[in-house]
């Protein structure tokens, strides 16, 4: 079996990306499985840039195949923000709410209110190229809150072609749809093409 580390902690994260990887020959590690860890910094300016730096920095560290991925909405009318900042857009250490409040605000007034979602994902192998894979979820930020599952700014993020929020949307619906199951889906059908020409 080939091990591939999956650079995060997310428990929901670990459990689907198991659930496919490991059908198609993977044992699957996260960073439960280590006691010592290196620190990194996501400070690069791209997704892809810290998509890149989580997956080559823990890959040197474990002397692993790492699969890292980067998150976040851009908001076309902002110039693309808050982009790469979407955790600490409000500032360090801020809930899910500044975040959203902070937005809401700087639209105040604002008509064009598209946006997107972004995931970009490394897969980051010993001795070959990195290669990415990205995706989107297009929709619009509205003017007010709906909704109480998902996380982030899925309680203002109404997605195109839909009237319910994001929030309003259960986990399957949502990753049927969303930037980050559809990522992940390019990169399981890249492995699984790549299992059949091996
Ligand atoms: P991460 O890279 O997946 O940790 O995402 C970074 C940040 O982007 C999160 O903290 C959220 O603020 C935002 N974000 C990413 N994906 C979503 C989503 O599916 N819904 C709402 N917010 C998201």
């Amino acid at each position: 079996m080939k091990e591939i580390v999956i650079a995060t902690k997310n428990e929901h994260k670990v459990i689907e990306m198991k659930k496919m990887l490991e059908p198609i020959g993977y044992q699957v590690l996260t960073l439960y499985d280590f006691l010592e860890l290196p620190e990194i910094i996501e400070d690069k300016e791209t997704f892809r840039g810290n998509a890149w730096t989580k997956a080559k920095t823990l890959s040197d560290y474990l002397n692993k195949d790492v699969i890292a991925d980067d998150s976040g909405l851009e908001v076309f009318a902002l110039n693309n923000q808050p982009g790469v900042y979407s955790a600490r857009y409000a500032g360090e250490d801020v809930t899910y709410d500044d975040n959203n409040k902070l937005l809401l605000e700087n639209l105040k007034g604002v008509e064009d209110r598209q946006a997107r979602f972004v995931t970009t994902v490394c897969l980051y192998r010993l001795g070959k190229e990195p290669i990415y894979f990205e995706d989107y979820l297009n929709g619009t930020i509205s003017r007010e809150y709906k909704g109480s599952n998902g996380f982030g700014y899925d309680p203002i993020f109404v997605p195109n072609g839909d009237t319910r929020h994001l929030a309003e949307y259960t986990l399957e619906e949502k990753n049927i749809i969303s930037h980050r199951g559809k990522c992940v889906q390019k990169l399981i059908k890249y492995l699984k093409n790549e299992e059949k020409v091996v």
